[in-house]
């Protein structure tokens, strides 16, 4: 574990003269929801994670967060790490960090891959939304905007069957901070389209969703993969949004299958 630019605490596991994955997780999680997948390869591959500012174990600071700083932070980390040409693999709001990072600077990045996000900037609906859960967190705290949110991103089968590990993810969530959550709805409210750059992405892309994902359906993901000139495109069963918890065993599969194409 080490601390970098006084903002994101990173975390590491095998051996570094590997090839390197990066892992950017989702909201409002923390790198652990990456546990699964970081097991599997890092016998094989240099496995990298961080908490995104304001989450997990990262330091808060103000709560003024935006897209572009979140990117800023993942640069930071490819050049702390000093990781050569990444994989980079984003879940939802980790996949707009990683979406923007190849917008901004392609030549940094091996591949990408993508789970359960989109491309489309919020809707009125969706910064509606937003706001409304500030508004919540500022009334109620964080632990009913948490418990409010993150029954969504599962399939109801897989809270049942994770049991004691979804009871655990609810618990470390409900204590972050109410300001770092607050930061990251602001940060997305403030992120850009980047569905036209879609298809002028030339690194190799996976796209992976989960069958019954809510927040970024399978009709939402398969014209990002559709649109994009070098690309796979992965349906996860039985899954919701949060693939690599609900069917780690699948997405490990994908992973390892894209992984040796992308390194062959
Ligand atoms: C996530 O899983 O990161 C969030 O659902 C993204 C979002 O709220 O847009």
């Amino acid at each position: 574990m080490s601390l970098i630019n006084e903002n994101i605490i990173t975390f590491s596991k095998g051996d570094p003269n590997n090839q390197p994955i990066l892992f950017v997780h989702g909201f409002p999680f923390d790198h652990t929801m990456w546990k699964n997948q970081i097991n599997e390869l890092s016998s094989q591959y240099f496995c990298v994670s961080y908490d995104i500012r304001g989450l997990g174990e990262s330091p808060v600071g103000d709560g003024q967060y935006t897209m572009e700083m979140f990117v800023d932070d993942l640069f930071s980390v490819i050049e702390h790490m000093k990781l050569n040409k990444p994989v980079l693999c984003g879940l939802s709001m980790g996949g707009y960090i990683a979406q923007r990072a190849v917008e901004r600077n392609e030549k940094l990045f091996k591949a990408l891959i993508l789970c359960d996000t989109k491309s489309e900037p919020d809707n009125n609906d969706a910064k509606l939304k937003r706001a409304g859960g500030i508004k919540s967190i500022n009334e109620s705290g964080v632990k009913s905007f948490v418990h409010a949110f993150i029954p969504n991103c599962f399939e109801e089968e897989s809270i049942i069957k994770l049991g004691d590990v979804y009871k655990e993810i609810l618990e470390r969530s409900s204590n972050f901070s109410a300001t770092g959550i607050k930061g990251c709805l602001l940060a997305m409210i403030s992120r850009t389209d980047t569905t036209e750059f879609l298809s002028e992405i030339k690194i190799p892309v996976l796209v992976v969703c989960g069958e019954k994902d809510k927040l970024a359906p399978p009709h939402i993901m398969e014209p990002i993969a559709e649109t994009i000139i070098d690309s796979e495109f992965h349906i996860i069963p039985g899954a919701g949004h949060m693939t690599p918890l609900e069917n780690p065993e699948a997405v490990n599969k994908v992973l390892k299958y894209f992984l040796s194409r992308v390194f062959k």
